[in-house]
Formats: structure tokens, sequence, C-alpha cells
């Protein structure tokens, strides 16, 4: 309440400070006494009152609402990470008001932890908000991690915020997630040494990066980028570790899983090389009404600021939607194309499997799926990738189509071998058609999340985990 009149107030006093004098000191002083009023108050958030501009653009990702269901763009993902919970919802990304609420809500973290199950780790708070590194300060890293993510619901009061990027209270960049700076110690640009170019995107980084939960520390989160952040680079890293996130209950591939690698396909982008980052697309410099410049703080879209930002180096708006477009469809073509590849390997695994295969027989099969499905989701996972680097995604899914033509070629002729001449392949027409190919009952699983929802998240946790809800 108080948080909106100090709004309200700001929002009423601006028109008046063009007028004269008097309403100028009249609307200050009303501000001032507002303003110590409402610091006395538990509920003021002081970074409000000390940068207003920053403040108001952040809140304004709220805007952004909308996001869409991915598994019913692609159903074969549903196939593709049958075994995992991903398979479950998939939905784009939308503002960062919503990070807290859409992983509560996501059927993917389930609901009340069943007794002796150990659930969901509390790494997946992670990149979510402030409140992670604070619990991880507190608890100790593994601490956290190897808590659970209901147990630690309670805690969560704050979506993405400022102490994300900036030592708290001031506009000093700052990484506070310490798997972040580890992150950037082993692609040997630590936070510390880099401009503040730099620095910008890797705040950004912190979270718009490929991760995974390390097993043998509690689940804490790890940034496997030991041997460099490329596809290739990381594959040798989770192979020399014999590392899988799951085994694929119809082929028995042990899966990799690529989460959003939005900071690695940029770090090696012509923008990248010419100093565009993250924050000249996606938070650029405007200005307020006084014409006093300051960082947009709602990340949204880059498109919105082309003439902004991207008319400097590039010509029409037009003719960027247009090239955006075509690179788009060319990468969704090839993807489309691909995934359908690797369900029929999934399948023709399982065929061969169930004929009496053996492991020698089938593992040159089965790691042709593994990698390519690796570089599949690797290319599928970046968020914007047609816009952020177009050519390693192309590249990224010829090489998996290549790879998985091979381990296809492989099973045909285990298949022959062991005279199995018919496959059954699933209907993926439909996300509904996947999920029953897969045996997964959508409706119950919504069923016992509204449960949870209203046991618990209603009656115990922070608002914030309700926003758009
Ligand atoms: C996701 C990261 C991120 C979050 C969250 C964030 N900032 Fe920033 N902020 C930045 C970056 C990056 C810059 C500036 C970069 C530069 O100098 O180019 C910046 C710049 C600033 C500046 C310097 C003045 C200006 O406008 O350029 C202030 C002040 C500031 N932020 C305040 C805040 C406040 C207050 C919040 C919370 C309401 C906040 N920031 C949240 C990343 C963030
Ligand atoms: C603390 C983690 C974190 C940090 C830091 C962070 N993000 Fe995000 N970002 C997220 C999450 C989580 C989402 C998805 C939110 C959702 O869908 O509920 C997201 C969503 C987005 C989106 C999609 C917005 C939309 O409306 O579709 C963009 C663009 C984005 N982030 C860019 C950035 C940029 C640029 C930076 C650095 C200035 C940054 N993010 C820093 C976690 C983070
Ligand atoms: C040259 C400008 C540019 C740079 C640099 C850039 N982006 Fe983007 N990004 C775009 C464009 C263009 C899109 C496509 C959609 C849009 O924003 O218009 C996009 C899309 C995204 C999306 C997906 C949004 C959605 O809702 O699907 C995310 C997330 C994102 N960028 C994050 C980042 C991060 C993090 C970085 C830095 C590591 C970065 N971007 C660097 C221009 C840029
Ligand atoms: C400082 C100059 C600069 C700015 C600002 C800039 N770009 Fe670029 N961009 C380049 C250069 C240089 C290339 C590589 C040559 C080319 O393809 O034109 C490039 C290439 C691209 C490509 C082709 C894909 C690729 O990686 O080769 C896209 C798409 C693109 N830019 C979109 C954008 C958008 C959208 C913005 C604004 C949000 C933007 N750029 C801002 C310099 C810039």
């Amino acid at each position: 309440m108080i948080n909106l009149l100090v709004e309200v107030m700001m929002k009423v006093s601006r028109p008046l400070r063009s007028k004269t004098g008097v309403t100028i000191l009249m609307a200050g002083l009303a501000l001032l006494t507002l303003a110590s009023w409402s610091l006395q108050s538990a509920e003021v958030d002081p970074n409000q009152l000390k940068f207003p501009k920053q403040f108001e653009s952040w809140q304004a990702t709220v805007e952004q609402q909308e996001s869409e269901d991915m598994l019913a763009h692609y159903p074969a993902s549903i196939i593709l990470w049958a075994g995992s919970s991903f398979a479950k919802e998939y939905r784009s990304p939308r503002g960062h008001q919503f990070a807290v609420a859409d992983v509560t809500h996501t059927l993917r973290t389930g609901g009340a932890v069943v007794k002796g199950d150990k659930g969901l780790s509390a790494s997946c708070w992670t990149c979510k908000t402030p409140d992670a590194p604070r619990l991880m300060k507190e608890r100790g890293i593994e601490g956290y991690s190897g808590a659970n993510f209901v147990d630690l619901g309670r805690e969560i009061k704050s979506v993405v915020y400022c102490s994300d990027c900036h030592v708290d209270g001031s506009e000093k960049l700052a990484l506070p997630r310490p798997h972040a700076q580890d992150a950037m110690a082993k692609i040997k640009q630590p936070f510390d040494k880099q401009d503040p170019t730099m620095q910008g995107a890797q705040v950004c980084g912190q979270c718009h990066v490929t991760y995974y939960f390390q097993p043998e520390k509690s689940n804490k989160v790890n940034i496997p980028w030991i041997f460099g952040s490329t596809a290739d680079a990381i594959e040798k890293y989770y192979d020399t570790r014999r590392f899988y996130e799951w085994i694929h209950p119809i082929s028995k591939t042990p899966i990799l899983k690529a989460r959003h690698p939005e900071f690695e396909h940029w770090s090696r982008s012509t923008h990248a090389k010419k100093g565009v980052t993250c924050i000249t697309c996606h938070m650029p410099k405007t200005n307020d009404e006084q014409g006093h410049a300051f960082t947009d703080h709602k990340v949204a879209t880059a498109m919105e600021h082309f003439d902004q930002v991207c008319s400097s180096c590039h010509g029409s708006q037009a003719a960027m939607v247009k090239k955006l477009d075509k690179t788009k469809a060319t990468i969704d073509a090839k993807a489309r194309n691909l995934e359908s590849l690797l369900v029929n390997a999934h399948y023709e695994a399982k065929a061969a499997w169930d004929a009496g295969a053996t492991w020698p027989q089938m593992n040159d099969s089965i790691m042709a799926i593994r990698h390519a499905q690796w570089r599949w989701d690797f290319a599928m996972a970046s968020h914007g990738l047609y816009a952020h680097n177009p050519k390693e995604g192309i590249e990224l899914l010829d090489k998996a189509t290549e790879q998985i033509t091979y381990g296809r070629e492989a099973l045909a002729r285990i298949l022959n071998h062991l005279s199995v001449d018919n496959v059954d392949y699933p209907d993926i027409s439909s996300k509904q058609s996947a999920h029953a190919a897969i045996g997964f009952i959508e409706a119950d699983a919504v069923k016992a999340k509204q449960i949870f929802i209203k046991e618990e998240v209603d009656k115990h946790w922070h608002p914030v985990a309700k926003t758009g809800y």
C-alpha cells in the first residue's frame, strides 16, 4: 500500500514540477514526508526511493505476460525428454517478474514432498531469486542445494532483483552466485578483472547459461566449462566423467540436457566481438521525461529498441524482421526434421533391445543418440539463438543430423541382424498423443499441482509466488 502511495505521488508530482515553484516545493515536501514515513515501515524498498527510474522499469517486466507452450509446438520433444520432468511442461520464457511464480506453478516441479522421497533440489531456485544466494550464505552452498525445493519455498520472497546484478544499494555490478564466479574463472574471464561492458553480460550469464546439478556435491549448480563452453567441449567434459541426467526409458540412452546457453552462444557471436552485449540490446540507455539518461531495466525483447540500438549498425527494421524470420524458419525446419529422426532412433533402439541386442552391439548407436540429442538440445534450449548466433545454431543441427543418421544406419544393421522387420513408432502429431505414448496423464498431474498450490503455496508462500496466477 505504502509502495503504491509513493508511486502515485511520484507520478502526480512529475507534471506539477513544471508549473510553479510553489507546487514544486509542495510536491517535494509531500514526497519527502511520505518517503521518510515509509522508510520507517518495513514494506518500502530503499532501492525504489534511491533509484526510482531503474526500479519502475524493473517492475515493468510484469507487462511481459505471454509465454508459449513449447511442448504443443514441438510434441516430438516429449519423446526426447521422456523419463524427465521436461516432458511434463515446458514453456518459453517471459518477464523477470514471473520467475518465482512460474517455477512454482510448472508441472516440472511437482507437488508436495512424498515421504521417503528426496524430491527436487532447492538448486531449482538458484536462477529465480536473490533469496538463493542469501540462503547459500546462511546454510552453506551444499546445505542449500541439498535441501528440498518445496521445503525452501517459504523462504523465497523476491524475483530476479537489484542485488542479483548489483552490490546491494549501489549501481556497482556484482556476481553473487558462486557457480557463476567459478564459471567465469574457468573460461579465464574472472568477473573482477572484466571491464563494465563484459561485466554487464556476465551478470546475465549467471542465469542465462547451461548448467547441471552436481550429484557428488549435493546437487549444487555447476557450469560444465572446464574444457570450454562449446557443445563439443561440454560434451567432452560430460563424457569423460560418464555423466548423464537420466537414462532414457525407451532407448536406454544416458541423456545429456542443455539449459538455455544464451551466454555461450552470444560469446562466440559477431556482436560479442564488437562489444555489443546483452545489455546493449535488451537493456539500452534511455531518457526520462527530463532528458536524463538511465538504463532501461525493463529487460524485454530487443526489437523494441531497434531505432535506438540496432539502427546505428543495421539498415531498416523491416529488413531486420524479415532476416530474423527467415533465419528462424531455417533453424526451425532443421530442428523439426532432426527431432523426427531422433524419435525414430529411440524406438529403433527399443526394438533392438526387445529383440535381445547386447551392449557391445548397441554402444555406437546409443552414443550417437546421446551426442546428437545433446547438440539438438544445445541449439533448441538457447532462447533467441536465431538472433544471437544463427551460424552456430545451424552447424549444431547439421552435425546432430549427421550423427543421428549414422546412429540409425548402425541400428538398421542390428535390426537386420536380429531379423526385426517392424518398428512401432509413436504418434507425435500432438502434445496429447505424445504424452499418451510415454504414459503421462497431464490431467492427473494438474490436479495434484492444484492441491499443492491451494494447501501450501496459497497458505504459506510469499505473494511473489502467485504473480500472474
Ligand atoms: C539483471 C541484472 C540487473 C538487475 C536485476 C538490476 N540491474 Fe541495475 N543495472 C544493470 C546493468 C547491466 C546496468 C548498467 C550497465 C552499464 O553501465 O551499461 C545497470 C545500471 C544501474 C544503475 C546505474 C545508472 C543507470 O541507470 O545506468 C543503477 C542506479 C541501477 N542499475 C539500479 C538498479 C536497481 C535499483 C535495481 C533493482 C530495482 C536494478 N538496478 C536491477 C543490471 C541490473
Ligand atoms: C537471477 C537470474 C537471472 C538473471 C541475473 C537474468 N535473468 Fe533473464 N530470465 C531469468 C528467468 C528465470 C527468466 C524466465 C522468467 C519466466 O519465464 O518466468 C528470464 C527471462 C528473460 C527474458 C525473456 C523476457 C520475455 O519477456 O520474454 C529475457 C529477454 C532475459 N531474461 C534477458 C536477461 C538479460 C539481458 C539479463 C542481464 C541483464 C538477464 N536476463 C538476467 C533469470 C535471470
Ligand atoms: C545484437 C543484439 C542482442 C544481443 C547482444 C543479445 N540479444 Fe538476446 N535477443 C536479441 C533478439 C533480436 C532476440 C529475439 C527476440 C527479441 O528480443 O526481439 C533475442 C532473444 C533473447 C531471449 C529470448 C526471449 C524470448 O522471450 O524468447 C533471451 C532470453 C535473450 N535474448 C537473452 C540474451 C542474453 C542473456 C544475452 C547476452 C548473453 C543476449 N540476449 C544478447 C538480441 C540480442
Ligand atoms: C555496433 C554495431 C552493431 C549493433 C549495435 C547491432 N549489430 Fe547486429 N551485427 C553487427 C555486425 C558487424 C554483424 C555482422 C555482419 C552482418 O551480418 O551484418 C551483425 C549481425 C547481425 C545479425 C546476423 C546474425 C549474425 O550473427 O551474423 C543479426 C540478426 C543482427 N546483427 C541483429 C541485430 C539486432 C536485432 C540489433 C539490435 C537489437 C543489432 N544487431 C545491433 C553489428 C551490430
